[in-house]
This record gives C-alpha cells, structure tokens and sequence, in this order.
C-alpha cells in the first residue's frame, strides 16, 4: 500500500488548485513545498502582489489626475513606501494563509521542503520518503536571465526584486515591454519615477493583437513611460546604487547607454525544474526545457505527470489551475479537460488590456475568412463618465457562420468584460447572440454588444 493516491511537487496555482481536486475527488493527497508559504510564484511574489501595487499606485494617479475635475479639491497624497508595503504583505500574507486553511479543510499534507523523484512512486522530501502512486509535478517557472545582465535583485532586479525595492527609483530602465515589463514600469511610472522601456521588437506585447499594441503604446506614452523599440540590450554595469544599460539599435547597430537607479530585467520566465532529477528518471523535455506531457497530462514516464508554468503554454495562473483541475480527474480515473482555445489573457495596466482566442493577425495567415466588430469606448457613457473613454472593444467572428473566434479589449475593466465573451466561445455562440442579449446601462459590458452588433448590422452608438 502506498502512503498516498497522489503528491503534487509545488503549492503554485497549478499545485494548490490540484491538491485540493484530487482530496475532493476521495484521493488521499500531499503537497510538497519549499517555499515557507503555500500559493507559489502568483500568491508570493507574482500575480497578487503585483495587483496590490497596481492598486494603489492606480488610487494615486486617479487623486493626482482626475479628483480636482470631480470637485474633490485639496492636497493629492503623498506615498509613504514602507506602508504600501506593508500593505502589499497583508495582502499577500491574507491570500497564502488562505490556501493553508483550504489544505487543512481538505485533509492535505502539507509536505514541507524541496521534492525529488529517486524513482516512479516515489517523492524524497529531506530525508524522508513518500511512497505514492502518482506524481504531478507543479514546480513552476523563473526568470530568464540575459546574457551580460548579472541580476543582485537590488540594483539590477527580476520582478521578485522590483516588488519589494527599497525604495521609489528617480529612473528605472525596464528590459522587455511584455506583461512583467508594463505592469511593473507602469507601477512605478505613477509612483514618480522616470521609467525607459527597452524592447527587441518593434512592437510592444509580441503576439497580441496590432490594433491593441498601437493603442496600448500610445496610452502608455501619455502616462509618461518612454519606449525604446528595436533596441538589443548587450550588458549592464551596477554599482551599489546605479547602473548603466548598453543597447544596440538593431536597424542601424548604433550603440547607445542609458543610466539608472533600478534596472528590471522582464524578458520572459522559464521552466523551473531544478532538484527534480528528471534526467536520471529520464522525463521527456521540449528544447525550451517544457516537460513535455500527453493530453491526460502524463509524462512519457508511467504514473508522472505535469501541469501548469514547467510545461508548454502560456504562462498564467488560471491555465495553471485548470491543469490542475482537470489532471486531478485524470488521476481519479475521470475526463479532465482544459479548452486552451478559450483562455484569456489580461495585463492590470490602466486601461486593462485582454484577450481570448484569435487575432487578425493569425487568422490572416491561416487564410480564415472572418469580420470584425469594434467599437470604441467613446461612445460609451459610463466610460465617458469615469474618464476611462480610451480604448475599444473588438470582437472577430467568422465570416460564413458568424462564430466568435476571437475578441481584444483595451479599456476600463477589460479583464472582467472578456469573461462573457469566453462564456459565449465556450458555448459555440455567434456575435449575433452576445449582441441579442440585453446588457445593463450604463455598464462597460454595452461596450461590448455594441462590438457584438459591430459584427452585423451595426453597433447604435458610434
Ligand atoms: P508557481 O506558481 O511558480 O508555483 C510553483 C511552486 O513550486 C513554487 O512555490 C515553488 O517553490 C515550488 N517548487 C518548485 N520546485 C519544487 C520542489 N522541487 N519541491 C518543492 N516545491 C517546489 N499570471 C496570471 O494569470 N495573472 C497575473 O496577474 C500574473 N501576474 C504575474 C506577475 C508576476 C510578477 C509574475 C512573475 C508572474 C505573474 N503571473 C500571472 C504568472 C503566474 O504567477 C504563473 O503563471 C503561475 O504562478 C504558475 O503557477 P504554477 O503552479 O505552475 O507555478
Ligand atoms: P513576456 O514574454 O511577456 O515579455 C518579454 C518581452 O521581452 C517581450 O516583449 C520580448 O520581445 C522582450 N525581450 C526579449 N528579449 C529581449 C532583449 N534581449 N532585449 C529587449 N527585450 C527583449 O515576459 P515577461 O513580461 O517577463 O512575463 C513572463 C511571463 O509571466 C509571461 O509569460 C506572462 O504570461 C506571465 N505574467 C502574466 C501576467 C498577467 O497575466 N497579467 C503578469 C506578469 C507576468
């Protein structure tokens, strides 16, 4: 008899949300992590308190810019760092003392420590040995490192370093405008900081929709961040205090130096696999270091399987989860399924930015026929009325049936607005019923049937 049905290896979303499935689903379950708190990279040091820090930073430019309009006179706040910080814990510490308790309520162990695999069966935490049989390994991802950028997480940082500075930089110069890059530099942008955003690409966002990059630049650009496109960063030199970025431009091979306080390198994660012993177990990997892993999630090795940032696809918390979801069935012998056609993605900037499903830009290529719906957040009143009126909704359907393939938001609440147009993807439905469906007024959501009926006979307020 082994000591359990089933170890997950990492507490993350994919690991946490697993454990909890399979204890539901009658497994007896443990969780292995080494962290000193459950929630992984999204509880710790990634989705939440980012959010945290949107927050409040978004609070403080909504005082500075838009309360006077309003008629709320006096003095704007000024920050006090250390309390935002605090906050930032509180919310953090609230969120992992959360899933603790969740673990308790469904009788998981809690296996505290690194995990390793000596072979199928089996996980090694300490010193100890856990028989089991199954295994899903949930351990995560890291930062890339880039050649010629030695990281000390105070000067020259990875986003675990820019959450939790010592103090507000005077100029940050941000490495990469993806999500980590805009979130953090927009974070720190309205805390009063200079910040220069270096890209390799000459497009911010690579893969979203072109319409949403321009837009999503351009608002940017207003709020004061400054983009450097096109531009190949060779190295960095840090002191204790400052640093200096290197780049190239890559259209004329000009070699440029920008200084800084705080440099945030956010040039994408990588799978993070490290103490495993994958290799000896003989793990099938993919050339970016992705586990690779079957349709019921199982590795090429019998009774191991993987879920979450450490195999392919993107890297977000809830395809996370819904790996862990759906593995937990496969493991208890049912049809767990993940519908990677449908996850949304969503960057907290101000405005929001999301997505689900299709851009023109892959349709075009694929030679798909299709239409498009848009409608701008100026004809919205609610918008108009909380100075949140730039930006637009675009839904793409197919062009015979109708079919909603794909939809971009940029605007106010944008990553809530996209649930009800994965809703209607899940369910097969056309643009035609989103946009017979009645929507509140004043509502953000009209923004969106008034796309819906874009894709027809026309949306009535623009
Ligand atoms: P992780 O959350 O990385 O968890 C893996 C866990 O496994 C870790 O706690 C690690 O300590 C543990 N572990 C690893 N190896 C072992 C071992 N051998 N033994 C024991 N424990 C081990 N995604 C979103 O969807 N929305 C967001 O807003 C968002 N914001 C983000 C902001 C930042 C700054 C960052 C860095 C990421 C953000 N992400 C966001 C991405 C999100 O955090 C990840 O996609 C998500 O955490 C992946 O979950 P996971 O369970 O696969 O891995
Ligand atoms: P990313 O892949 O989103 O963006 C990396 C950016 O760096 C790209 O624009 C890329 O072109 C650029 N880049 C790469 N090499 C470069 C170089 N040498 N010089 C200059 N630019 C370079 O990666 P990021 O922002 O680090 O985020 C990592 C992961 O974390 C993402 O996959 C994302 O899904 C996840 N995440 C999700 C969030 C959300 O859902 N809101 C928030 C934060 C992170």
């Amino acid at each position: 008899m082994a000591d359990y049905d089933v170890i997950i290896i990492g507490a993350g979303p994919g690991g946490y949300v697993c454990a909890i499935r399979c204890a539901q689903l009658g497994l007896k379950t443990a969780c292995v992590e080494g962290r000193e708190t459950l929630g992984g990279t999204c509880l710790n040091v990634g989705c939440i308190p980012s959010k945290a820090l949107l927050h409040a930073s978004h609070q403080l430019h909504e005082a500075e810019h838009n309360f006077a309009r309003m008629g709320l006179k006096g003095k704007s706040p000024s920050v006090d760092w250390k309390q935002m910080q605090a906050y930032k814990q509180e919310v953090i510490d609230t969120n992992t003392k959360g899933v603790e308790f969740l673990f308790k309520k469904n009788k998981i162990d809690w296996l505290k420590g690194w995990g390793s695999i000596p072979e199928a069966g089996k996980v090694k935490v300490g010193d100890e040995v856990h028989t089991t049989r199954n295994i899903i390994i949930a351990s995560g991802s890291e930062a890339s490192a880039l050649p010629g950028v030695d990281i000390d997480e105070k000067v020259v940082v990875t986003s675990t370093g820019a959450l939790e500075l010592g103090k507000i930089p005077k100029k940050m110069v941000v490495i990469g405008a993806g999500v980590i890059g805009l979130e953090l530099g927009s974070v720190y942008a309205r805390l009063g900081a200079d910040v220069t955003v270096v890209e390799f690409l000459d497009a911010i966002t690579p893969g979203m929709d072109g319409d949403v990059q321009k837009t999503f630049q351009r608002i940017l650009k207003k709020q004061g961040l400054t983009f450097i496109m096109g531009a190949a960063v060779q190295k960095t030199e840090a002191t204790k205090t400052k640093a200096k970025v290197h780049y190239k431009l890559r259209k004329d091979d000009s070699e440029h130096v920008l200084d800084a306080d705080v440099v945030l390198l956010a040039t994408g994660r990588k799978p993070y696999v490290d103490g495993l012993g994958l290799d000896a177990l003989g793990v099938e990997r993919s050339e970016r270091g992705q586990i690779k892993v079957g349709k019921d999630w199982q590795t090429n090795v019998p009774g191991i399987y993987a879920i979450g940032d450490c195999i392919d696809g993107p890297m977000l918390a809830h395809k996370a989860e819904d790996e862990g979801m759906a593995a937990a069935e496969q493991v208890a012998g049912k049809h767990g399924h993940v519908n990677y056609g449908v996850i949304p993605g969503v960057i907290y900037t101000w405005p929001e930015v999301a997505n689900v499903g299709e851009t023109e830009e892959a349709l075009k290529k694929a030679d798909r026929a299709y239409k498009v719906g848009k409608f701008m957040f100026m004809g919205n009143g609610r918008a108009k009325a909380n100075f949140a009126a730039d930006g637009f909704v675009k839904i793409i359907a197919d062009k015979e049936t109708d079919r909603i393939l794909g939809a971009h938001i940029i605007g106010p609440g944008a990553g809530d607005l996209i649930h009800e147009i994965c809703v209607a993807m899940e369910f097969g439905a056309s643009a035609e019923d989103l946009a017979m469906t009645c929507h509140a007024h004043p509502t953000y959501s009209e923004a969106v049937r008034e796309a819906a009926l874009a894709c027809g006979s026309g949306a009535i307020h623009s």
